[in-house]
């Protein structure tokens, strides 16, 4: 599919956004081992959650519902059941790795794999803890999809990641669920934390101190009503958007701004946007709030260490935006992004060409000059989600009309994207 864009005079409106993709696969997972019906709202309605739900449904529960609500009919730590067939993450990394944790300790034989995508995405960062935690798990030349897990019996462990990956911990976490003790996980950077947030509103017994977090085998968990808040990943699009186009101000309501996830706003205060939090609650131990942006000047900025792991999923949108800042963007230590959907270095750097911008790939990052002009240009998702929009974010601010190739892949986090922008974007 292929989307067309001019350029915008104005981006303003008040908007609100689908549910966060990372809370929404949590939710699933965690619902379908606690006991009882758990009504989840404003549940994500991208491919990759509902390939959550597919994989959930093929364990042998049954969920109810459709849109953005659901009721999953959890069955305890012991209910779920061999599935019949592979179990299809679809192009979901977080599908994949995460319900591998739980997997792992079921008494049964599953396979688990997804699209191409996927089938390329490294998965020996989930196989050796849960090897050592007793799992007997084979993959395709040892490290990528589909993945065959025979599950069993697992021993606790104390796990130290050896890359900064919140996908990762809750793996390990979740296999911990099953183990009989304490099982704990060291970060070498705090990830974000909806997962203890998660286990705990759902009975569990978890402790964070520092960078380590513990949870106790064999909890009771027991069903809940949960509100998923919009999701900060999908509002950065529309934040850099108001930030590229002058005269643009547009509200955001209804978005989680967890502090391990917010790091976005605090570094585009720095640079200068004029953000601001007018309303600010908590929900199912999540903050959630309404973002207001005007259009502001910038001036640019480096991400490296901890804060590229904390920005990983909005650096694309961010590298847009770089470009059109004072001093530009220099984006470090981002060898992650070389693994995720697509290989990001290599396909902002290639669109940030196309519109006419100079980029330079490095090896685990990039540099972004500033106070460039942007040209409308022909861009390729290359089947990125992430791409898609970033680069329909960039088109606001190009003289003349670009056209997005492979636009369909923002239905993986965010299908009504298309819509929201062509609301909010004057021409
Ligand atoms: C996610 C963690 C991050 C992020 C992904 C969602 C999660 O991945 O990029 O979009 O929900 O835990 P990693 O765990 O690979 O860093």
């Amino acid at each position: 599919m292929q989307k067309r864009i001019r350029r915008a005079s104005s981006v303003t409106g008040s908007i609100t956004l689908p549910g966060d993709k990372s809370i929404s696969h949590r939710y699933a997972m965690i619902a379908a081992i606690a006991e009882g019906a758990t009504r989840i709202q404003n549940y994500s309605t991208g491919a990759d959650c509902h390939s959550t739900l597919g994989c959930v449904r093929a364990l042998g529960i049954d969920v109810e519902g459709g849109g953005t609500e659901f009721v999953v009919h959890g069955k305890g730590l012991d209910g779920l059941r061999a599935p019949e067939r592979d179990l299809d993450a679809g192009n979901s990394g977080s599908t994949i790795r995460m319900l591998s944790g739980i997997l792992a300790a079921q008494p049964f034989y599953s396979r688990i794999s997804g699209d191409e995508s996927l089938a390329r995405r490294p998965m020996q960062r989930i196989m050796k803890p849960l090897t050592e935690m007793g799992a007997r798990i084979r993959a395709r030349a040892d490290k990528y999809p589909p993945i065959e897990i025979e599950g069993g019996r697992l021993r606790p462990i104390e796990y130290c990641l050896p890359v900064a990956s919140a996908q990762v911990k809750t793996c390990v976490l979740f296999a911990g669920l099953f183990a009989e003790g304490e099982t704990s996980v060291i970060e070498p950077v705090r990830s974000r934390d909806h997962t203890e947030i998660a286990l705990r509103e759902f009975g569990a017994e978890i402790r964070a101190e520092r960078q380590k977090i513990t949870v106790v085998g064999r909890p009771k968990m027991t069903a809940r009503e949960l509100i998923v808040p919009s999701d900060l990943s999908s509002a950065a699009f529309f934040l850099v958007a108001a930030l590229l186009v002058p005269g643009s101000h547009l509200s955001i309501r209804g978005v989680g701004l967890n502090p391990t996830r917010s790091a976005l706003l605090d570094f585009l205060t720095g640079m200068g946007a004029r953000i601001s939090i007018p309303s600010l609650e908590t929900h199912n131990g999540e903050l959630v709030g309404e973002i207001g942006v005007e259009y502001s000047g910038l001036r640019g900025g480096v991400i490296e260490g901890s804060l590229t792991a904390a920005l990983i999923d909005e650096i694309p949108v961010l590298a847009v935006l770089g470009a059109a800042t004072e001093e530009g963007l220099i984006v470090k230590d981002a060898g992650e992004l070389r693994i995720k959907e697509t290989d990001r270095i290599q396909t902002v750097v290639e669109n940030l060409r196309r519109m006419g911008v100079a980029a330079e790939e490095t090896p685990d990052g990039m540099v972004i000059p500033g106070k460039q002009n942007f040209r409308a240009a022909a861009f390729d998702s290359f089947g990125d989600h992430r791409i898609a929009m970033a680069f329909a974010v960039g088109a606001l601010r190009a003289e003349g009309e670009s056209v997005i190739e492979g636009a369909e892949a923002a239905s993986v986090s965010f299908p009504e994207f298309w819509d929201t922008l062509a609301a909010c974007s004057q021409s």
